[in-house]
């Protein structure tokens, strides 16, 4: 699913980078994969991914209250 739409990027992409070590914020993810620097609408889901990707990367669950 395209995350940013004005550069076409996925969130499988930004998953991707960080899984590799390539994308911790959205700084890098501008420079690693050229999203989030136009309009940035997509900038709070971006983030988030990044941030479930990053606690994915470390072991934590991301809890919902729907899980508990
Ligand atoms: S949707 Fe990402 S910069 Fe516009």
């Amino acid at each position: 699913m395209y995350v940013c739409i004005c550069k076409k990027v996925t969130d499988g992409q930004i998953r991707q980078a960080v899984a590799e070590q390539r994308v911790r914020n959205l700084r890098t993810l501008r420079r690693e994969l050229g999203g989030c620097d136009q309009c940035g609408k997509c900038a709070p889901d971006a983030k988030q991914i990044i941030r479930d990707s990053l606690d994915e990367s470390m072991g934590f669950a991301t809890c919902s209250p729907a899980s508990l």
